[in-house]
């Protein structure tokens, strides 16, 4: 969960390195550091806390470098010190690390014995020693050939994940790489090459991207890019292009990059339906959406797996693919999958649902779907990930970058992307009419334009934060797909505030959690006017009559669900289908604002990691 990146070419300045690492904080922020190799020699800073520690340090790095490597950390072995930042250097070697060394402990001890002595706390810097044993060892051939068999035998003896950025000071004018089951691409430029945890890192300096396998080292010069597989055979690949704009990757005025992205929600539905429905015939193209290549008729069933916000945009299409296609759809947390006994088979369809397409847990879920003989479908926002890779076939969201912790937009183009997979589904199925599913597309085409308008309410979300900032807890509820709106509202706001919130079932409120309600209890009730509206109505003046402050969410100009509320948010009118997408909008900028008026970070809220690697 660490973000790693590297430099060889005509120079880089420190500024660069910092730059970088700024696109990968969102991959961890608890210290950072940078090396860079001049023929002086190399000069490393390093910091515990954010990227601005490091930033102080920047005078006492070279002015330029024709090589260099920076990282930023989330620890997992070692407290986030300055001693336990990467990189971490041994003799020649100067090494960083995304990833976990599990037999990291035996490798110590061997090391130790040997007379290397350690001064971190982490298990990264077992590497860095082992490397220079392995360096040490071999006798044949230039420092370059040395350092690419020290790195096979060193691949060799290391258990868990990794990928990692190498200097050695003997070879001035060479990065090396190696990777598996870590996040690694590389990129290239007229005479310089790359290395980075996410393309995220380099748009600025390339769009020509190659992401780099499992069992795979790269040797990077400022005239190209080799790699090769563990085994020492050369690996040829083509680079790809991205069409990221580094303008999507700014803040565009806004102050901080969560409340863009929850403005860019009508944007990130547009382009994910975008090329996917064809008007005209009231038909899903699915060639465009990735699912062409799939059994799409011969299914049985789905099973959706994932994480954090991406379980409950899974969670919420549910209903909704159950209701088009009458197919059953179960939905589990990735991180629980895994532990399960497999019961998929050849006619069932795991969807993994990610954001970064990196997620440890859904990666391995997919990969046991996919061992077992399922079909497997990617839908993630990061092309080229490596989700997408584990599965048969990908379907982009297209929500661009999402640069904030907490994912925001992304929510709205996996359901969007979800939906479409529904009537793709429906549409080759033949689960509905020809005029059912032009209905359903006539009703997708709408979403991006009341989407803008339920943003119009910010203003009067902010006002409200005023009244809700102070509580230390927070229910939320909603029935039927507001119940995985009323958990997304939930997750957003303890991630971002920290304040305690727990969503639940409008109709299991009486089986335990009335409990809790009484007049210091505020509940979040998402009760627009679909098919449950009245039994939600019903559980509000449960919650009433115990003395609970009531904050509803309903559609605009309900008087009756105003009067039973002692505050209440009225989102544009609009059909069943499309509710959930609207619902979800104040419910982001409520947790937005809590924590603007608290005055936690809201784009790198504590202990949190944007993409998480590890198990
Ligand atoms: C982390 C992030 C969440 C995200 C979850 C799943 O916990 O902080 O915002 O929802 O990972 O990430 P994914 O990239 O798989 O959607």
């Amino acid at each position: 969960m660490c973000g790693v990146i590297g430099y060889v070419g005509r120079g880089a300045s420190p500024a660069f390195f910092l730059n970088a690492l700024r696109r990968l904080e969102y991959r961890g922020y608890d210290s950072a550091g940078i090396a860079m190799l001049t023929a002086d020699g190399v000069v490393i800073q390093r910091a515990e806390g954010k990227l601005s520690q490091l930033e102080r340090k920047l005078d006492n790095l070279p002015a330029t470098a024709k090589v260099g490597i920076g990282h930023t950390r989330w620890a997992t072995h070692g407290k986030p010190t300055e001693n336990n930042a990467h990189p971490h250097r041994s003799g020649p070697i100067v090494l960083l690390h995304n990833g976990i060394i599990e037999n990291y402990r035996q490798l110590k001890e061997m090391l130790v014995a040997k007379g290397y002595e350690f001064l971190s706390e982490t298990d990264t810097e077992v590497a860095a020693h082992l490397l220079h044993d392995e360096y040490k060892n071999q006798t044949q051939g230039n420092p370059e050939e040395r350092m690419r068999l020290a790195l096979r035998e060193v691949v060799k003896q290391l258990k868990g994940a990794f990928a990692f950025g190498i200097l050695c000071l003997d070879t001035p004018e060479v990065l090396y790489a190696a990777k598996l089951g870590s996040p690694l691409v590389v990129g290239q430029a007229e005479g310089e090459s790359f290395l980075a945890s996410g393309i995220t890192a380099l748009v600025e300096h390339t769009r020509q991207f190659l992401v780099v396998e499992d069992h795979e080292l790269v040797v990077l010069k400022s005239t190209g890019i080799e790699i090769e597989h563990f085994n020492g055979y050369a690996v040829s690949r083509p680079f790809s292009k991205v069409e990221w704009s580094v303008a999507m990757m700014e803040k565009g005025g806004y102050r901080h990059f969560m409340l863009k992205e929850i403005h860019e929600h009508p944007q990130a539905i547009a382009q994910t339906l975008n090329g996917r429905i064809q008007r005209d015939s009231g038909t899903i193209n699915i060639a465009d959406l990735g699912v062409e290549k799939l059994p799409l008729k011969s299914l049985s069933r789905l099973q959706i797996v994932a994480c954090g916000t991406s379980f409950y945009a899974a969670s919420l299409s549910k209903y909704f693919i159950e209701s088009v296609t009458h197919l059953p759809v179960e939905v589990d947390l990735a991180s629980e999958y895994r532990y399960r006994t497999s019961t998929v088979n050849a006619q069932t369809l795991v969807v993994a649902v990610s954001q970064s397409g990196e997620t440890a847990d859904t990666l391995q879920a997919i990969k046991s779907a996919r061992a077992a003989g399922a079909q497997t479908l990617a839908i993630v926002n990061v092309p080229g990930s490596t989700i997408a890779h584990a599965c048969h076939a990908e379907s982009l969201t297209k929500a661009g970058p999402e640069i904030g912790v907490a994912s925001t937009k992304a929510f709205a183009a996996q359901l969007t992307d979800l939906y479409l997979l529904g009537l793709a589904l429906a549409q080759e199925r033949q689960a509905l009419s020809a005029s059912e599913l032009r209905g359903y597309v006539d009703e997708l085409v709408k979403i991006p334009s009341l989407v803008e308008r339920a943003l119009g309410l910010s203003e009067s979300i902010e006002k409200l934060a005023n009244r809700y900032h102070q509580l230390s807890s927070l229910l939320f509820i909603g029935r039927g797909p507001q119940w995985p709106v009323a958990l997304e509202g939930s997750l957003k706001l303890k991630e971002l505030s920290y304040i305690h919130a727990e969503a639940y079932a409008a109709g299991e409120l009486k089986h335990g959690p009335i409990a809790l309600i009484d007049e210091n209890m505020s509940v979040v009730c998402l009760a627009p006017r679909d098919a449950y509206y009245e039994k939600t109505l019903s559980n509000i003046e449960e919650i009433k009559a115990r003395g609970g402050r009531i904050l509803a969410i309903g559609q605009e100009n309900d008087a009756q669900l105003a009067a039973l509320a002692d505050d209440y948010i009225g989102i544009p009118e609009c059909s069943e289908t499309i509710l959930p997408f609207m619902t979800t909008v104040p419910l982001h900028l409520f947790a937005y604002w809590i924590a603007v008026r608290k005055g936690t970070d809201v784009d790198q809220p504590r202990n949190l990691a944007k993409s998480v690697t590890v198990e």
